[in-house]
């Protein structure tokens, strides 16, 4: 009798996993810190990719120490895709990417870096190429099979009504299934409010429209200002701090350090507070030819462990008083970073009292760029800050 109930209860189990659909959930224990790399999209857009781009900028993150400092994913972006074949499966541009998908994420691979692509929840992709919609399933298993390590899914020509969290949901499920983990990053530009829903869905998800490269608001045709600027794109975060945490960031664009508009300042300003935000560290310049300067401020060791910094937070402004801003990041142990940060275009006069921010007294200070100690909480913080610029503090205990 004992036998038989044993024979009854694994049939009952074996016929249970059978007919129910496979546990569907993303990719858990991936992006625990924001994820670090370089996209193609800010400097090269649609025309300026191909193989050899890609593979040489592989090459460059290597070589310029970028990898040693941590980026690790290499993200083809747009219009990589030309059309499908008549069974469906999605085909990369044959002339610009002449040995196939597979063949890059293999040498991506060999360089001991991982690889990401591009698709689009709608019809067609932001630059018109065919996009996922209806291939959702097909899409995930290809992206598989080529060794894809990152997904970045936008949200240009969705059906009109077309919802974006059963869509990223169907998305999620369909690279669940396909069985390669993948970090799935949402691109629908925080217009369907993704931090209330994308948690159990995504690694990151934007928060807000595409940047520019620009350290302002851009105007629009109407006189008004709109994102797409550093600043623009910095205030979009505001109040979205509850919401990140490991596995699950805002994420307020790529970078535009190192594209040839922002001042050394403006790059270091950006840069920094995009450390501050826990915020993805994806690069957007041309590796193969950064200068120095570029270089140095993307592998900044101190900042880039603020943002990847293993509790996870996202920094908030706790002060914004005129052209003045500052920001808090509790860090792992008990540490904080505290960005000071001059918006305006006049140098301003330093007088922080930490009292003002319940810093208690007994922390000494380290200036994160200056890589120096710089006193104590006992005594508020004196100087000066020129326009657009940053002075990123390390509180310790
Ligand atoms: C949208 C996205 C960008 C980029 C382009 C590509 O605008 O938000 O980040 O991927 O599409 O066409």
């Amino acid at each position: 009798m004992r036998q038989i109930c044993i024979q009854w209860a694994m049939l009952c189990c074996i016929a249970f996993f059978n007919i129910s659909p496979v546990h569907a959930q993303k990719f858990e224990n991936l992006a625990q810190t924001p994820p670090m790399g370089w996209n193609s999209w800010n400097k090269f857009a649609c025309d300026g990719i191909n193989e050899k781009v890609i593979m040489e900028v592989a090459d460059a993150m290597v070589a310029s120490g970028m990898q040693q400092a941590g980026y690790q994913y290499i993200v083809i972006d747009d219009c990589w895709q030309v059309s499908r074949d008549s069974a469906g499966h999605i085909l990369a541009d044959p002339v610009k990417f002449p040995h196939g998908i597979k063949a890059l994420a293999d040498y991506i691979h060999s360089r001991g870096l991982k690889f990401g692509i591009y698709t689009c929840a709608g019809t067609k992709t932001c630059a018109g190429r065919p996009a996922s919609l209806g291939y959702e399933y097909e899409d995930a298993r290809q992206y598989a099979a080529w060794g894809v390590d990152y997904l970045k899914e936008d949200w240009c020509n969705t059906l009109q009504g077309q919802n974006a969290q059963s869509s990223y949901t169907l998305m999620r499920n369909a690279l669940y299934q396909a069985g390669r983990p993948i970090v799935f990053s949402l691109c629908e530009w925080g217009s369907n409010k993704p931090w209330q829903w994308a948690q159990d869905v995504g690694h990151l998800w934007r928060s807000c429209g595409d940047i520019g490269n620009q350290w302002s608001y851009m105007e629009a045709g109407n006189g008004s200002a709109y994102g797409g600027s550093v600043l623009g794109n910095l205030d979009l975060q505001n109040g979205l701090e509850k919401y990140a945490g490991p596995g699950h960031w805002n994420d307020p664009d790529m970078l535009e350090v190192g594209n040839g508009v922002l001042t050394t300042e403006e790059e270091k300003s950006h840069f920094s507070l995009w450390c501050m935000l826990a915020a993805p560290l994806m690069a957007g310049n041309d590796l193969r030819s950064m200068s120095a300067a570029t270089k140095s401020i993307l592998t900044n060791k101190n900042l880039i462990a603020i943002d990847q910094d293993a509790l996870g937070r996202q920094g908030y402004r706790v002060e914004i008083k005129e052209d003045f801003e500052v920001f808090v990041k509790p860090l792992q142990g008990g540490d904080t970073a505290v960005c000071l940060f001059n918006r305006g275009d006049q140098e301003k006069k330093l007088d922080v009292d930490w009292k003002t921010y319940h810093i208690a007294a007994g922390h000494s200070i380290r200036d994160l760029w200056k890589d120096a100690a710089a006193g104590t909480t006992a005594s508020p913080f004196r100087g000066t800050i020129g326009r657009h610029q940053v002075i990123v503090l390390r509180l310790s205990h």
